[in-house]
């Protein structure tokens, strides 16, 4: 079907705009720097007759060779406060911002909350689709609300918090709206008076050694140090981050488990089930540093897939599987990919 607009471009070589640098083709690609684009899109019917993609910063993404009908690359920016307070500050980001440089700013500003997602890769539009979370923060602890619009029509909605569902690396934008909406602006409550979450992990102990402030800023270094020691950067070799979920599982499931794998990671979540460390499961499992094909378990992170050079989507789904069957065999539980797959 042809489009009439003029900014389409047809056959478009995505390898650029994935982190796992899959050599995808969009059949048609348009980037959106004003959501009113959609509406006057819609006007035609053809938004409505065609499969429609949202692409962020394509950190999450699994790519099949051809991706079909139009995708839609997000890139509206702009930073601004929109409200204030004593203790908060209200501050509006365009979805096609980049995560870690929004990050940076909002820091430099004297702003607190976004300190440990330093790093992460991606976009600000992408950050509440999967609830991005590191070092004890998720994205929805400091999400106040967002706009998005509807991709058949481009008519625009405010969801509230509450609205998003959050839950661990999950929203209701991945569950029943998944492919409905183009989140077009978030809006963060951000901290003034520099409450910081330093519990888990490596944090604490990477300010100590680094002899780093005790400030939003400080505890960004040390999220950033950390990272960079663990955690493959995807402009050296190709990656989406943590491949799987850590698992969720029964409390008389773990105890069966830590009976048998005293070594076993494991978090007690509210409610009385635990999450699993799935790193520890892949690399017990053997799979830490392993390759099948141009892909591989990252050799100092188990639950990071990354990409030697050349690899396509069928080989990253041979060794999503290979992974989760070895880890039911060995364990009995099933572990989830985390990306989504177009
Ligand atoms: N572990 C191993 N072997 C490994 C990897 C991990 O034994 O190869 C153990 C670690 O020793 C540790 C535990 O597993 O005891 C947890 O490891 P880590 O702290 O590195 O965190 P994670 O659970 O593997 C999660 C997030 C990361 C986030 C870190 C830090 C998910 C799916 N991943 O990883 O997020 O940076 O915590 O908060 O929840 C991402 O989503 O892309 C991502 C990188």
């Amino acid at each position: 079907m042809a489009i009439s607009n003029p900014g389409v471009r047809t056959d478009v070589d995505l390898s650029p705009f994935n982190t796992l640098r899959l050599p995808a083709r969009a059949s048609r690609l348009l980037t959106i720097a004003d959501p009113a684009q959609l509406a006057d899109m819609a006007g035609d019917g053809t938004l409505a007759a065609m499969p429609r993609n949202v692409l962020g910063g394509g950190s999450n993404l699994v790519l099949p060779d051809v991706v079909d009908g139009l995708t839609l690359q997000v890139g509206i920016i702009g930073r601004r406060v929109i409200a204030e307070d004593d203790d908060a500050v209200y501050v509006a980001a365009g979805a096609g911002e980049v995560w870690h440089d929004f990050v940076m700013w909002t820091l430099a500003q004297g702003w607190g909350g976004l300190e440990n997602l330093a790093l992460i890769p991606g976009s600000v539009g992408a950050a509440p689709v999967q609830n991005i979370g590191a070092y004890g923060v998720e994205v929805k602890d400091t999400l106040h609300s967002l706009t998005a619009y509807r991709l058949t029509d481009g008519v625009g909605r405010e969801f509230t918090n509450a609205d998003c569902r959050f839950a661990y690396r999950d929203s209701v934008f991945k569950q029943e709206e998944a492919g409905r909406w183009l989140i077009a602006e978030v809006v963060f409550k951000l901290s003034k008076t520099g409450a910081l979450q330093t519990g888990y992990g490596d944090i604490e102990a990477e300010l100590n050694t680094a002899g780093l402030p005790r400030t939003p800023a400080g505890v960004a270094q040390a999220v950033i140090n950390v990272r960079q020691r663990k955690l493959p950067d995807p402009a050296l070799i190709g990656n989406a981050g943590s491949f799987f979920k850590n698992p969720i599982v029964p409390a008389a499931q773990r105890d069966a488990l830590l009976a048998e794998y005293p070594k076993l990671v494991s978090y007690p979540m509210p409610g009385g089930a635990y999450k699993l460390a799935a790193g520890w499961l892949i690399e017990q499992a053997g799979w830490k540093g392993r390759r099948l094909g141009p892909v591989g378990m990252y050799e100092k992170q188990a639950l990071v897939l990354v990409n030697h050079g050349g690899a396509q989507r069928a080989d990253v789904a041979a060794l999503t599987e290979a992974v989760q069957a070895d880890v039911l065999a060995r364990f009995g539980v099933m572990i989830e990919s985390e990306p989504v797959w177009w």
